[in-house]
């Protein structure tokens, strides 16, 4: 296969931002990354500045192949002014805008706020199937007040008829073979889109939770350095949006440095010949990652978030 990009305008400009817009969050998920850095003695919470994001979206707005998506190193819903931001991005014409949330925090008010906006997609991470299994990968949560928000999100979009669609996703947890399938089954007849993300470990944070161990796999280059930049809730760029401590920014917004530039810049030109060489030792914490593996260059996000929106 080759490793390219998709096409030229992504070669200009990222057709992914991620905008991580903070690094707090309301659970400690067993699988996730987030419970140890939130719990070591470098962390530091962040809320990016709306200013730095408002001049995000000036930016994306003027790249027709690029979508905004909101997530965090945490709870995206936990950023006070997370509404204003993605009224924002609306009101500015990017087209999608999508937000992945764990749903727990989506209650009448925010997700009528959030159908108002205009917001594209909104994936609900439920993780599992069963209650049991949910309480089990998702500590400090509630299984309930989960299905009744997405009870809840199901009933407004269908009143109103809102255009925003609803993706739902779970992991495929080595070992829960047969509860990915119930997942599937059971949601594709409620959510616009499911969605089965492959497990990684998050650069060795999580322990090993699961009875069986994902297969290895002949290493490739990471997609990421192709499809997609992330702007961190401090106001930097990295170039990985698995790096939780922030070990991979690349530029500081608040210099007045446009995404373009640096996705354009020869330090980046060198990362991707390095990536394809297969040099990875070379390029920071690459080298001993294993993350890459859950990311597709045939099918990823971009892939399914087109197929949501753009419906044949
Ligand atoms: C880090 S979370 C941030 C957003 C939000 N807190 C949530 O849980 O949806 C982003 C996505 O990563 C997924 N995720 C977390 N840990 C994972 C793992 N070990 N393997 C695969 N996906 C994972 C979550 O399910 C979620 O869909
Ligand atoms: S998966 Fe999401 S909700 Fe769970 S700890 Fe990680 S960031 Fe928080
Ligand atoms: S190889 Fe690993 S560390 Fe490097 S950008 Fe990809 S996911 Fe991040």
């Amino acid at each position: 296969m080759k490793y390219d990009f998709n096409n030229d305008a992504d070669r200009d400009f990222p057709s992914m931002v991620v905008a991580e817009i903070c690094n707090v969050c309301n659970l400690r998920c067993t699988h996730c990354g987030c419970r140890k850095v939130i719990e070591s003695s470098e962390y530091k919470p962040y809320f990016l500045e709306l200013d730095i994001f408002k001049r995000v979206v000036d930016e994306v707005v003027l790249h027709k192949n690029s979508f905004l998506r909101f997530t965090s190193d945490g709870e995206p819903l936990l950023h006070p002014q997370i509404l204003d931001m993605v009224k924002y991005a609306k009101l500015k014409g990017i087209f999608p805008v999508t937000i992945n949330t764990n749903g727990l925090l989506l209650d009448n008010n925010t997700a009528m706020h959030l159908l108002e906006s205009g917001i594209d997609v909104i994936e609900i991470s439920i993780n599992a199937f069963t209650k049991e299994t949910y309480n089990k990968f998702r500590i400090n949560a509630d299984y309930d007040t989960l299905m009744k928000n997405i009870e809840n999100i199901i009933f407004m979009k269908k009143s109103k008829n809102y255009n925003t669609k609803l993706m739902v996703s779970t992991i495929n947890f080595p070992g829960y073979e047969e509860e990915v399938k119930q997942f599937d089954e059971f949601w594709s007849g409620k959510a616009d889109k499911v969605i089965i993300r492959t497990f990684f470990d998050h650069q060795g944070l999580v322990d090993n939770i699961c009875e069986k161990k994902l297969k290895s796999i002949d290493r490739f280059p990471c997609p990421q350095f192709w499809k997609r930049i992330t702007v961190a809730a401090n106001g930097w760029l990295k170039y990985c949006v698995n790096d939780w401590f922030n070990k991979t920014k690349i530029a500081d917004l608040r210099t007045g440095i446009t995404i373009q530039e640096i996705w354009n810049s020869d330090e980046y030109k060198k990362m991707r010949e390095r990536q394809i060489k297969g040099e990875y030792d070379k390029i920071n914490i690459c080298g001993s990652c294993t993350d890459w593996q859950a990311m597709d260059w045939n099918y990823d996000y971009n892939f399914a978030i087109n197929e949501l929106t753009n419906p044949k």
